[in-house]
């Protein structure tokens, strides 16, 4: 298929989705949004562009929010978007049909895809097996969405009117307050100065000061770097102490660390 697929992602749910609907769909070429972000005005070169990316307080990150509104999609014509989520859904499809109809084009299929949630500041992750069933599910949706984009079918999952009125609430809150949400994170003496936590920040958001991470006040909440340090030391607000660390099995820290290179 003459496709790009473009993510972002924070703990490689969304990378590992993208890459496995690529390889369904024979599409080579997989670009992430943080990476093409800095290199000027975005655009897609191909006839069809997919979206993958994490759901954030039921709704868009904010990172991938600035990129839609900044993308260039005249030559696309077939727009999907998979969204990777804990388990609720949100006002995602409704959010990105506003900014698709300002550049005169709509989204053609979008789909909520159930995927292990990393949201340890409000509860703990699954165990493995249960991370390991999720996994497998999600897999089998993919197959099933591969199909209906190969078809070109026009379907977008439906975000009713009740849930659209509650997330719009709730995105609302949390995005005016996204960017210093990092005033939460604190960290513990066990601290390695590894740099990992700085590296993985697909936003640059931590800088390393006297071999300690400095929060930035840009953060998008991703989590990646609480996630990322192999000691632990990282906490996020009061509850993250005794839950797990997570991130995709078949992605290595080291391949979320890329995603920021600019393209
Ligand atoms: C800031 C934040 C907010 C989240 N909000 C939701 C949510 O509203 N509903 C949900 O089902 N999952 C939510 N999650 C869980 C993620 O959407 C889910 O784990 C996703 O697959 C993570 O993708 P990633 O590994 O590509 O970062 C949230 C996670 C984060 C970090």
């Amino acid at each position: 298929m003459n496709g790009s697929i473009f993510y972002f992602t924070g703990t490689g749910n969304s990378l590992a989705a993208a890459e496995e609907l690529a390889s369904l769909l024979d599409i080579s070429e997989i670009i992430p949004m943080a990476g093409a972000l800095q290199n000027g005005e975005p655009a897609c070169n191909k006839e069809v562009a997919g979206f993958v990316f994490p759901l954030y307080y039921w709704g868009l990150p904010e990172i991938v929010e600035r990129f839609l509104a900044e993308f260039n999609l005249e030559k696309c014509s077939y727009i999907f978007a998979i969204v990777t989520r804990g388990g609720s859904k949100g006002k995602v499809f409704d959010d990105m049909e506003k900014i698709l109809s300002e550049k005169n084009t709509s989204l053609n299929a979008g789909f909520y895809l159930t995927m292990p949630g990393n949201y340890i500041p409000m509860y703990d992750v699954g165990s493995e097996e249960k991370q390991r069933q999720q996994l497998e599910k999600a897999s089998n949706k993919l197959h099933k969405i591969a199909e209906m984009i190969l078809e070109g079918r026009d379907e977008v999952d439906p975000e009713g009117v009740f849930l659209k009125a509650m997330s719009s609430i709730i995105h609302s809150r949390w995005k005016q307050k996204v960017h210093r949400k990092d005033v939460l994170f604190s960290l513990k003496q066990n601290c390695t100065s590894c740099e990992l936590c700085s590296r993985v920040c697909p936003v640059d958001n931590i800088r390393m000061v006297n071999g300690r991470p400095v929060w930035l006040h840009h953060c998008q909440e991703c989590l990646a770097c609480i996630h990322a340090c192999p000691v632990e030391a990282i906490q996020f607000g009061k509850k993250t102490e005794d839950r797990r660390r997570y991130h995709h099995p078949d992605v290595s820290w080291e391949k979320i660390t890329e995603q920021k290179k600019p393209i």
